[in-house]
């Protein structure tokens, strides 16, 4: 399972992109919102540093004012996906990105009938948020389970891109269902990175190490 990161934060994505740990990144007009500067300067600097996949997403929501800007955001690098809502105007334009090369990702899937859709008009990735739904009380992993089975009954080659997730819980059940990325938030990945016996282990190994030099101060490694 591939795993992006869902923040337009330089310094998130540089101190994980170090660890080797990340496929591509997806941006929101939220995320870009809560870092503030000139999102122009965010979006060229974050293509250039991950390799992978970057997906950048259109304001406009009219046909025209998508294909305008799908266009303009393919400009800060070949690896640019263009994002663009679940709408009629965003499967229209879908469409003709996908029929020009240009890759899309299809956003704010809350059925499985919205990913059917996307799939159709050729989406790279469709994004159902797992979170949200969970929020409202229905069961976002379950939708996931349900695209799966969809997309593998007629060999969409679509990638199902979990998103809005919440927790390291998210990830373990996205991954059993086969999902094929998952986009997390850095307080998810670094959630996910950490666990107690590790930290209470390392502590142990150090002290017996301190002990043994205690004895034999230049002792080294
Ligand atoms: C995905 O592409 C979205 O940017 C994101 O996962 C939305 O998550 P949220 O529900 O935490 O805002």
């Amino acid at each position: 399972m591939k795993i992006f990161l869902d923040t337009a934060n330089l310094e998130s994505i540089r101190k994980y992109n170090d660890m080797g740990l990340l496929d591509g990144i997806t941006t929101n007009p939220s995320l870009m919102s809560k870092e503030g500067g000139n999102p122009k300067d965010a979006m060229k600097e974050i293509t250039k540093i991950i390799q992978g996949d970057v997906s950048l997403e259109v304001v406009s929501t009219k046909y025209a004012g998508m294909m305008e800007e799908g266009t303009r955001l393919r400009e800060y690098g070949d690896n640019v996906v263009v994002k663009v809502p679940m709408t009629p105007d965003g499967l229209k334009a879908c469409k003709s990105l996908s029929s020009e090369g240009i890759p899309v990702n299809v956003t704010l899937i809350f059925s499985p009938n919205q990913a059917l859709l996307a799939a159709k008009s050729g989406a790279k990735y469709v994004s159902p948020f797992i979170g949200r739904l969970d929020d409202i009380g229905h069961d976002g992993i379950h939708l996931i389970k349900e695209i799966k089975e969809i997309f593998s009954n007629y060999n969409f080659t679509t990638e199902i891109l979990v998103a809005s997730v919440r927790h390291p819980m998210h990830v373990v059940d996205a991954a059993k269902i086969g999902a094929d990325v998952v986009t997390l938030p850095p307080a998810v990945l670094d959630k996910m990175l950490q666990h107690p016996l590790t930290k209470i282990g390392l502590d142990n190994f150090l002290a017996d190490w301190e002990k043994l030099k205690a004895g034999n101060p230049n002792i080294k490694i």
